[in-house]
């Protein structure tokens, strides 16, 4: 198993299609966490409408290999697979299979994810609160006997999915980062376990990497930066859309997974967010547990597909509340040495 010794970054997984093997590969370059997104990695296959589940596992593995042959066999590769995406134990073995350095799991509480991986691998939970790191410290100790890895404790201004109350996000209610960071490693002091301990969201310069170390952080995830370099494996459209966005074009979006999501306005997102039913919906893979497409607003696979292929105004960007900041393209060199100051 490798170490998380001396790991201070973690590249957040991006799907659809955003951090795959290309993006991966070069933060591991750099000593790093680089992240493979397991959200629909097989877009581009033929069979993908047909044949998905055997679609994005024949491209991940192809991302896998990508990313290591990138990485000239430096840092560490993890994955990230969603809780409430279907066949979710599927991708886990899949993973497990392609021998990933590292699992990581939000987007729900993944109780049983330690049912599913060696002890070999990493495994480590994202949260947006002690009550829910408690929770599953408390499940994988009584049916497992493990506790994670490692912990992602992400805040109120990440991109994607967000494990919070709309209303709480928008009035700005909701805990800060830095609270709710403090909390987690008050628990994990308690435990009396070594679990490093990575804050997401926002995490835009080095100074914010030092503070939320003050705050008990051992490390820092990171996603937003990493759009907007030369190779993030994004459409360069995609790419762009993140460099033209204004501070008033980041917004709250419903999404089909029952939690609330942040991205970019754009014509799709305008007319998505007026309307409460959508009967354009022609084909369908199945990929959220919360998702009926009978009554659903939106189909979101195709409308991240749609986004990360370049057509950014007919899908949807996700984007942290600090996107607006960026303003030019970097290297992902660029971006860590500036972030960790080296
Ligand atoms: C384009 C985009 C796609 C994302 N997709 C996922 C995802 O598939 N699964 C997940 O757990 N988090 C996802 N996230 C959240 C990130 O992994 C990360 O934790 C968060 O965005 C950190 O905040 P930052 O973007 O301000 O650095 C996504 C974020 C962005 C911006």
């Amino acid at each position: 198993m490798k170490t998380l010794d001396n790991l201070k970054l973690i590249q957040g997984g991006m799907g659809i299609g955003v951090s795959l093997g290309n993006l991966a590969g070069a933060v591991m370059r750099e000593d790093c966490m680089g992240v493979i997104s397991f959200a629909q990695p097989g877009y581009k296959q033929p069979d993908f409408w047909t044949n998905t589940l055997e679609a994005n596992k024949r491209q991940f593995s192809i991302e896998v290999s990508r990313a290591r042959e990138i990485s000239e066999n430096k840092g560490l590769l993890g994955v990230n697979i969603m809780v409430a995406g279907n066949d979710y134990q599927k991708y886990v073995n899949c993973a497990v299979e392609n021998k990933v350095d590292a699992i990581i799991s939000g987007a729900g509480l993944p109780l049983d994810l330690p049912k599913f991986v060696p002890s070999s691998i990493l495994i480590a939970p994202i949260v947006s609160s002690q009550r829910a790191f408690d929770l599953i410290v408390k499940v994988w100790q009584k049916r497992y006997q493990r506790t994670p890895d490692f912990v992602i404790v992400e805040g109120p201004k990440a991109g994607g999915h967000l494990g919070f109350d709309l209303k709480q996000l928008k009035e700005k209610s909701t805990q800060s980062l830095a609270d709710i960071v403090q909390e987690v490693k008050q628990s994990i002091m308690k435990l009396n376990v070594k679990i490093p301990l990575f804050a997401a969201g926002g995490i835009m310069t080095h100074q914010d990497v030092l503070d939320i170390q003050a705050h008990g952080a051992d490390g820092v995830q990171v996603a937003t930066r990493f759009i907007v370099t030369q190779e993030c494996d994004a459409h360069e459209n995609f790419k762009q859309a993140i460099l033209n966005a204004k501070q008033e074009d980041i917004l709250f979006v419903k999404s089909p997974s029952g939690f609330p999501g942040r991205g970019l306005r754009s014509k799709f997102v305008d007319a998505m967010m007026t309307r409460d039913h959508n009967l354009s919906i022609k084909r369908c893979v199945d990929c959220l547990k919360a998702c009926n497409p009978q009554d659903t607003i939106y189909c979101i696979t195709q409308a991240l597909i749609n986004s990360v292929s370049g057509y950014v105004n007919q899908g949807l960007v996700f984007a942290g509340e600090r996107a607006f900041e960026l303003t030019q393209m970097s290297s992902v060199k660029e971006v860590i040495d500036d972030l960790l100051n080296r």
